[in-house]
């Protein structure tokens, strides 16, 4: 594992000094969800890849911007899926961006997850490992990663970042988010899934949602890129992470590409989701 986090830290002071002089055009290129592809993308794509093909333990990877998962060592026995850059388009107004792993072992399976990680972009680079134990920040100094903490959320919190389009949100969804906004709570939304639950994160708490709405049913992000990651990161700090009705670390995707609604926060919100959720059915 230690050489797993290694590879994904030499990806990202990779990552970032692309970030830092690239001129981020657009390819012609669409990945699997049909999005347009960034050169960064691609880039962050190809830069993980080189790094994690290095670590003799990883059989499978499956990316964002990959059709389909690649064999990388058959005697291997971790699988790895990870969104290279996610939020890319925010580069170009200088936001936060970030890239997700979420490391298997055996099968791309939530129930076989033994870690996950995510790298943010900022005015700083900050990385974030959860293993079984302990949720753990790092920040990159001088060129190297240093544990700066061991992350945990409060029960309950102060933010809240409601993701999708709210014209198509179902009427009970909105008037929960009403609710939420009326008792207080500070919007916070960047467009940026890995900044904004990050901030959620490193401040005690709060809801970031990307519910199924009619134009998504099934919500925008996906399970293994962007979903289960946070939920086994926000689950091992002390939270939860649920599609609604029940935990997204109990869905199996039918396709890499699959995509959740979900709700991550501290344990308060994300109970009262759920109870809105459950009595809206
Ligand atoms: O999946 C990409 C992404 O940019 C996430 O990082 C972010 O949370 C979400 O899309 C934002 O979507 P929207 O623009 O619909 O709020």
């Amino acid at each position: 594992m230690n050489l797993i986090l290694e590879a994904i830290q030499k990806s990202a002071i990779r990552i970032k000094k692309a970030i830092d002089v690239k001129d981020i055009g657009y390819s012609q290129e669409q990945n699997s969800s049909g999005e347009t592809q960034l050169q960064l993308d691609i880039q962050s794509d190809l830069i993980i890849e080189e790094e994690l093909s290095r670590v003799v333990g990883i059989h499978t990877i499956a990316s964002e911007e990959k059709e389909h998962p690649m064999v990388l060592n058959e005697s291997g026995h971790y699988c790895i899926a990870f969104d290279p850059l996610d939020g890319s388009s925010l580069v170009d107004v200088n936001l936060s961006v970030g890239s997700i792993f979420g490391v298997y072992e055996g099968e791309f399976s939530p129930s076989k997850m033994v870690a996950s990680c995510y790298v943010v972009y900022g005015p700083r680079v900050e990385l974030v490992f959860a293993d079984k134990e302990n949720v753990s920040l790092y920040l990159l100094q001088n060129g190297e990663f240093e544990f700066v903490k061991y992350l945990s959320l409060n029960k309950r919190g102060g933010i809240m970042a409601p993701g999708g389009t709210q014209q198509f949100w179902a009427p009970y969804h909105k008037a929960m988010i009403d609710s939420f906004f009326t008792r207080g709570y500070r919007l916070r939304y960047s467009g940026g899934m890995v900044p904004d639950l990050h901030q959620i994160l490193l401040k005690g708490g709060g809801l970031f949602s990307y519910p199924g709405a009619s134009d998504k049913p099934e919500g925008k992000l996906r399970m293994l890129f962007e979903v289960f990651p946070f939920a086994f990161i926000f689950e091992r700090a002390g939270g939860k992470a649920v599609d609604g009705l029940k935990r997204v670390l109990e869905k199996e995707p039918r396709h890499v590409h699959d995509t959740s609604p979900c709700f991550f926060g501290s344990t308060d919100e994300v109970n009262e989701v759920v109870s809105v959720y459950t009595a809206a059915q």
